[in-house]
């Protein structure tokens, strides 16, 4: 063979390792990836029956940072600390999976998580401290004083059982007291098999339980100029992004997660989401949070990754004027319930009367609608659905009082 044959033979071997290997880079990533035993072992046998029956559930997994770091469907669906086993064609499961599936490999996120208001507080917003041990009340009450040591919300009871198990519980279970002795779940917000923190940075996914005329923020966030610049280049933006490296050249328009959550640019992403604010919006009266001026700094280090602080400045300057306006109407009918009750007019349960539900229509959906359009940006919240109706209550409730005196004094 001529040394010229020989050269030519190598040439087209050499060019078709290296489209081999092109074409190789190109298929997607789990395709490429080949399985180590331990995941054959532990995830294999459940994927091979779970693909015929659940298709959605083994192709979600397949597509997570868990797979593709190994972790194998057992490490989530193994028995954790406390709770019940079931045995499962040959191996050994947990009958109900909690956030105590997720703490073994994310032990400082469940901790962040339980500090926050959506653990034990969000549970006793409904049943108060029911369910919940007295650790995990006394642990809650020193992160959120007042939010665990108090009784059942009295709307459960006019309402009854159903309307809270189907209703009230869906979204307060996000910090619900689990049989193994963890609180809450994960799922809520990353999904039991695709794990995502792109599906946890979407307003939608907040917006499962963030919405509504009492706490309108997914509807305020989708009219705000944050929301609108998201709606349109959502796409451009990589959600997907490591929390531990984010910059503002991955996400330069804010959702919820970035606003509450995420750390920018070095600042340090938190799961307490209670972190950043410095007011209790959700109060008839606002009041300051105990950490009022640590928190506001918090927040307004998250602005200023992309804003000037002037301009911050002048938005939370809005807002706490709004704050005090609201505050002051509502201080104006609380005063007029409060002498009805004083002076015998008014007596029974409460939401017994139709001028019950005017008071708490008054600051459970106007009052906080302007306090929460003012500081994310909600113009026509704050005002049409905000101060309006709060003028127009204002006037209902005193003529509401007026009839009710004078029903009293005939009697
Ligand atoms: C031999 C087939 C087979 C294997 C292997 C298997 N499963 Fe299952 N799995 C089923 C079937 C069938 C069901 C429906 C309920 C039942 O029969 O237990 C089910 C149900 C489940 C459920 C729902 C249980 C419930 O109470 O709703 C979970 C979770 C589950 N499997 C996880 C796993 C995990 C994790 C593995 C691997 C450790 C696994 N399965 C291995 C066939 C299998
Ligand atoms: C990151 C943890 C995690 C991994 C990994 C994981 N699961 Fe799950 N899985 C969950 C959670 C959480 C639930 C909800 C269970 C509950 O509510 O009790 C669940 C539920 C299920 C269900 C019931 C689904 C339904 O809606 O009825 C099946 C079946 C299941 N998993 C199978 C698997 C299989 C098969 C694998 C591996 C291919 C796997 N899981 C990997 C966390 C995980
Ligand atoms: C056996 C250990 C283990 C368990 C159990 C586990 N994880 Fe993970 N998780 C990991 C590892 C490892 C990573 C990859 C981290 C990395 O990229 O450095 C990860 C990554 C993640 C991510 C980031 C995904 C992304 O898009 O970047 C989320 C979210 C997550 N886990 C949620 C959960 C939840 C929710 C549960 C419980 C249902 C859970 N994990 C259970 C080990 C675990
Ligand atoms: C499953 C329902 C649910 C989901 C999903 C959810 N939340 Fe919440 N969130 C709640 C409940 C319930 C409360 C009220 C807790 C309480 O009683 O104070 C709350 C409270 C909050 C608070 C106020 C905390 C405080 O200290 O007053 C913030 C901020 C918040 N959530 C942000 C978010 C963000 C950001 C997301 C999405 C990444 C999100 N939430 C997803 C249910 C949910
Ligand atoms: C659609 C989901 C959803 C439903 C249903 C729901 N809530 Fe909430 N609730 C929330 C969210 C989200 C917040 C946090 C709002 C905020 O911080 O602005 C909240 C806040 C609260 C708060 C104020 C915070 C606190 O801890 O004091 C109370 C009280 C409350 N809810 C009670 C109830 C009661 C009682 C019911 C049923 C009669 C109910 N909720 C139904 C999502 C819901
Ligand atoms: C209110 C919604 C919400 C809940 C509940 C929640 N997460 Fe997250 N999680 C997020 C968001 C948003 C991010 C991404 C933060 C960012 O933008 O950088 C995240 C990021 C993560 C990451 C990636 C961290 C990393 O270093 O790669 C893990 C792991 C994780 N969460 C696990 C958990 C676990 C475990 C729980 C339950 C104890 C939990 N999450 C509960 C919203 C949530
Ligand atoms: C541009 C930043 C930003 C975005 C985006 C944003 N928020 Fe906020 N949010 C704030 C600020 C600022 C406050 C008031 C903070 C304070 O009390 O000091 C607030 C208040 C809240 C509160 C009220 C807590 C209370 O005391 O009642 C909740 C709940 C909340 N946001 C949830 C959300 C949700 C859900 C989304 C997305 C649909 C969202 N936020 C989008 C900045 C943001
Ligand atoms: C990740 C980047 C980012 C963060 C964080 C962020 N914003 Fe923005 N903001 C934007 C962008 C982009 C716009 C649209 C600017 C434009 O119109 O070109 C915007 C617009 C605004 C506007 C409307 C400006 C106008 O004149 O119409 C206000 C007000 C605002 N942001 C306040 C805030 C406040 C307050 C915070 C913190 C609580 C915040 N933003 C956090 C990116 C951000």
């Amino acid at each position: 063979m001529s040394f010229r044959s020989v050269f030519v033979a190598v040439v087209i071997a050499f060019g078709l390792i290296v489209s081999a290997f092109l074409i190789n880079l190109a298929r997607p990533r789990v395709e490429v990836a080949q399985p180590t035993a331990a995941l054959v072992e532990a995830s294999g046998k459940c994927a091979q029956c779970h693909e015929r029956q659940q298709y959605s559930v083994v192709h979600e997994y397949e597509m997570s940072a868990h797979a593709r770091k190994g972790v194998t469907c057992l490490d989530c669906h193994q028995p954790a600390p406390g709770q019940k086993k079931v045995d499962h064609h040959g191996f050994v499961i947990s009958d109900h999976l909690t956030a105590g599936n997720c703490r073994s490999c994310h032990e400082g996120i469940y901790q962040e998580f339980l500090e926050s208001r959506h653990a034990a507080p969000a549970w006793a917003a409904i049943n108060g401290e029911q369910g919940l041990s007295p650790q995990q009340v006394a642990f809650s009450e020193t992160y959120q004083p007042g939010g665990t040591k108090r009784p059942p919300n009295p709307l459960t009871l006019p309402e009854g059982h159903v309307a809270v198990t189907g209703g009230c519980d869906h979204c307060h279970a996000i910090g619900k007291p689990n049989d193994d002795g963890t609180i809450g779940t994960c799922t809520d917000c990353h999904s039991r098999h695709a794990d995502s923190v792109a599906l946890a940075r979407l307003p939608s996914t907040c917006g499962q339980c963030h919405m509504g005329p009492d706490h309108s923020q997914l509807e305020i966030y989708t009219e705000s100029k944050h929301g609108v610049m998201f709606a349109a280049f959502h796409n451009q933006l990589n959600l997907s992004a490591d929390p531990r490296t984010l910059t503002t050249r991955d996400m330069w328009v804010p959702t919820c997660a970035t606003c509450h959550m995420s750390g920018l640019n070095g600042i340090g992403f938190t799961h307490n989401v209670s972190e950043r604010l410095s007011w209790y919006l959700t109060a008839p009266v606002s009041t300051h949070r105990p950490d009022y001026a640590q928190a506001q700094a918090r927040m307004k280090q998250v602005c200023a990754q992309c804003h000037t602080s002037a301009s911050v400045d002048r938005v939370y300057q809005q807002a706490e004027q709004q704050v005090a306006a609201t505050n002051a109407r509502i201080l104006v009918a609380t005063t007029i319930m409060d002498n009805l009750h004083k002076d015998g007019v008014l007596s029974g349960p409460p939401f017994t009367h139709a001028i019950d539900f005017t008071y708490f229509n008054m600051w459970h959906y106007a009052g906080r609608t302007s306090k929460h359009g003012a500081f994310m940006g909600g113009a026509d919240f704050a005002q049409w659905h905000g101060n309006y109706a709060l003028l127009e209550q204002t006037v209902e409730l005193q003529h509401q009082a007026n009839e009710l005196r004078r029903e009293h004094a005939h009697k």
